[in-house]
């Protein structure tokens, strides 16, 4: 396989994170260029009001002190009038923060929000461009999951990178300008020393903990797989008497998390513990030697408060800093795994500047083609037939041979290993894989409808159909007696997977909506096989009727269904063993006969 093949689960592997991650971000935030600049703006004001704020409550405090700024006299009228003044811009500035940190909320979470569809669109388009060998070795769930991951972290990552961490660290680094200018150098450095500290402690401790973190993000994926496992076996476990045991095994599944949450606690304990110890220390300190100063008539009151209210504006956003940077972290692991989805490359890929297949006869030419799903086991080697236009070809053979194969060979679910495959003499890898897909209906071996109604189903067929067509596809599948019978007819639900409708009806289903696709090529895996005689004989005789118009590639296990072939090919450990018409095999004397004879016995 070519590409890269990892991605889904383990997303929360903090380490290693890689941080281009932000960088492939950038081409999705580009829509909105003004948004940004706006909510940018908006930031800065909020920014500025909260670092005024400290400024304006300081000049209240002096003046409701009779004090001025040290050194300055005190007018009479300014006692009066200026408190009244500063007290409104108080309340104004105070507002303008909020609002300013609303604006910006509101006009950012668009830019985010596209971001986020953008990302989630292309990732699903990617998946539905991906080879079907890609599909099967997924794990259910785990690429949905880590696409939801992927894109919530996107919005954590641009909440919290660039409207606070950045923010806060140039906010922190204007206080200190402040400090260090307006008062003494010490307040400066005792704010760099605890932020330093803090800082330092926050990522050793959030990175002793990531172990602990990991194994309670693993405890809650195998419980839940576990869960979601036993449920969809429902009905095996009853078969078996199994519910006690699944409860067991689902419970020992439960401690693990259990003591993996108690872990966590504990050790969050230490890290909220030690970044609370931090930034009393430096409180403490920088109140002591604001304290000091005062004292000394080197500050006033006023002056007092003021650094109080820094202080805590400075550690009041550092407090989240811990739990930012350890969800940042994941945040930028989970858009990783995202995005290494849409590396991952598919393996049949059209070549370039692939024309469309021009089909008119539907004749198909399978030229020694060999095949392995893995190179270490063969499945089908030097496999040739033709079959003309407007044929019916069947092939039969063990369970095993490789029948299903040639059907998915032939829709180029899969590339050849060698040989070529032709339809009317153009080869299919040549070809684009949505025109080739066009012309080809498949009505597959194992049937799985959406959740949606049964007309809803068959519509898919062909989105453009119109009711007519559906409901002539619909009679041509011998659907429309048992339509009849249901109480919501055609609107009824038939439930995940299709699992509320019947082996045999979900085939009718899928042969309807294969017929409404008016496809060139018809191809039938098993498809009656779960059809009473009297269904399949009447679904063959309305194929009978359209058979001049598609050639079918008929794969059957009940030999009375394929006589009428054109074309038999019987199919033994991935070679042709015999081929020709039902007469000629059975002239033959060989495998086909002996099943023959086998299957009438009575
Ligand atoms: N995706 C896959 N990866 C690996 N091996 C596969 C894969 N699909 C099928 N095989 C193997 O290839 C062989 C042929 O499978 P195929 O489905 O073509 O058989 P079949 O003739 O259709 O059998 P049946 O009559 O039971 O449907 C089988 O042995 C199967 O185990
Ligand atoms: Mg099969």
């Amino acid at each position: 396989m070519r590409g890269a093949r990892r991605g889904s689960g383990n997303s929360t592997n903090l380490e290693n994170v890689d941080w281009s991650s932000l960088r492939q971000l950038i081409p999705f935030m580009t829509e909105f260029k003004g948004r940004i600049g706006l909510a940018v703006l908006c930031l800065v004001g909020a920014k500025l009001a909260s670092v005024g704020l400290p400024f304006i409550l300081k000049r209240i405090v002096d003046q409701l002190n009779g004090e001025g700024i040290v050194g300055a006299g005190v007018d009479s009228n300014t006692l009066v009038i200026v408190p009244i003044a500063l007290l409104l811009a108080y309340g104004l500035v105070r507002f303008s923060n909020v609002l300013f940190g609303e604006l910006r909320d509101t006009l950012f979470g668009r830019v985010t929000e596209r971001a986020m569809r953008r990302v989630g669109h292309k990732v699903f388009q990617h998946l539905h461009s991906l080879d079907l060998a890609y599909h099967l070795n997924r794990r259910t769930g785990g690429v949905s999951r880590d696409i939801e991951r992927g894109v919530h972290g996107i919005s954590f990552l641009m909440r919290f990178m660039i409207f606070n961490i950045v923010p806060t660290f140039v906010e922190i680094g204007m206080i200190m300008i402040l400090l260090f200018w307006n008062y003494s150098a010490w307040y400066a450095l005792i704010v760099l020393l605890s932020v330093v500290t803090y800082v330092g402690f926050s990522i050793i401790a959030t990175e002793w903990r990531t172990e602990t973190i990991r194994q309670m993000n693993s405890a809650e994926s195998n419980s839940s797989t576990r869960s979601v496992d036993s449920l969809l076996n429902f009905e095996t476990v009853k078969y078996f008497n199994n519910e006690a045991f699944e409860a067991d095994r689902y419970d020992e599944n439960l401690a693990d998390w259990e003591a993996a949450r108690r872990k966590n606690r504990l050790t969050l304990f230490g890290l909220n513990g030690g970044q609370s110890l931090i930034i009393a220390m430096a409180a403490t300190a920088s109140m002591v030697l604001a304290a000091y100063h005062v004292s000394q008539g080197i500050m006033t009151i006023g002056d007092f408060v003021l650094i109080n209210a820094l202080m805590m504006q400075i550690f009041l956003p550092l407090n989240f800093l811990g739990f930012v940077y350890r969800e940042m972290k994941g945040s930028m692991a989970n858009i990783d795994a995202m995005f290494s989805l849409l590396k991952v490359e598919s393996s049949v890929q059209d070549v370039s500047d692939a024309p469309a297949i021009k089909v008119e006869q539907g004749a198909i030419e399978f030229n020694s083609v060999g095949f392995s799903y893995q190179s270490e086991r063969s499945i089908l080697s030097d496999v040739s037939f033709t079959v003309l236009p407007k044929q019916k070809v069947a092939i039969v053979g063990g369970s095993g041979s490789g029948k299903s194969t040639i059907m998915k060979l032939l829709f180029r679910f899969y590339d050849v290993r060698s040989g070529r495959i032709l339809i009317d003499g153009q080869d299919i890898s040549q070809v684009s894989q949505q025109s080739l897909r066009q012309v080809i209906s498949v009505v597959p071996q194992d049937t799985v409808l959406f959740n949606a109604s049964i007309l809803q189903n068959i519509q898919y067929g062909n989105v453009s159909a119109s009711d007519d067509e559906v409901w002539e596809a619909i009679r041509m599948a011998y659907l429309d007696d048992f339509i009849a019978q249901l109480p919501d007819g055609a609107e009824t639900q038939v439930g995940e997977r299709g699992l509320k409708l019947s082996g045999g009806e979900k085939q009718r289903v899928a042969i309807a909506r294969a017929i409404l696709k008016q496809p060139k090529i018809m191809v039938f895996d098993e498809a009656t096989s779960s059809l009473d005689s009297r269904a399949e004989q009447r679904i063959l005789q309305a194929m009978e009727g359209v058979r001049g118009d598609y050639t079918s590639v008929v794969i059957a296990h009940r030999l009375s269904t394929i006589v009428d072939s054109d074309l038999i090919l019987v199919l033994e450990q991935g070679q042709i063993a015999e081929q020709g018409t039902h007469g000629e095999l059975l002239a033959l004397g060989g495998l086909y006969a002996s099943a023959w004879k086998l299957q009438n016995a009575d």
